[in-house]
């Protein structure tokens, strides 16, 4: 991402083999990862946290192709404009509602989303995700490759910083979220 000129925002990008050539995970592979946890309420729900002070979020699950975060989000609490460096990225909505903006050319579109609700967020696209209710929400987040940075947007498109993303621990094993994803490999017999 240039940080000097104007970009391109709302086109997405071609989908993108990684460094190693194996390919990336498609955005419905995502989606399908997403729900898939959502669904395993008993993965996250010992996760989850708000914070009147600021937005929660633990890094849940860490992969080599994906990685999975849990937001927490009370009222008011958003991101801002920003893109996610390249990943492709799906959320789903686990409690709440949230509202989503996203940059186009010909301005900003909003997009309520209520629990079960999910969102797509192919690279390159400018988007932010804002708690508009009086009540708590919670998210997942799935993005391949692993978010490494995210830079920041005015409402114009114009490129404000970039942010790197910390490689901190996650809280569930690959074992564990790969059984979740995959139930009917639960245990022999
Ligand atoms: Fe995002």
């Amino acid at each position: 991402v240039s940080l000097t000129g104007p970009i391109p925002v709302g086109t997405g990008t071609d989908h993108e083999d990684r460094r190693d050539g194996s390919p990336r995970l498609a955005i419905a592979t995502l989606v399908d990862i997403a729900t898939g946890l959502a669904a395993a309420e008993d993965l996250w729900r010992p996760h989850v946290s708000h914070d009147p002070l600021s937005r929660t979020s633990v890094r849940l699950v860490a992969t080599p192709a994906y990685e999975v975060w849990l937001l927490g989000w009370t009222q008011g609490q958003g991101v801002d404009l920003h893109d996610h460096g390249g990943a492709d990225a799906a959320f789903v909505v686990l409690d709440g509602e949230l509202t989503e903006l996203t940059l186009h050319d010909t301005g900003i579109d909003t997009v309520r989303l209520r629990a079960g609700a999910v969102g797509t967020v192919p690279a390159g696209a400018v988007h932010d995700v804002v708690n508009r209710t009086g009540a708590p929400a919670t998210s997942i987040h799935v993005y391949a490759d692993p978010l490494r940075s995210m830079t920041f947007y005015d409402a114009d498109g114009t490129p404000t910083f970039t942010e790197l993303v910390e490689e901190v621990p996650a809280l569930v094993s690959w074992d564990r979220s790969a059984r979740a994803l995959h139930p009917a490999a639960r245990g022999p017999g």
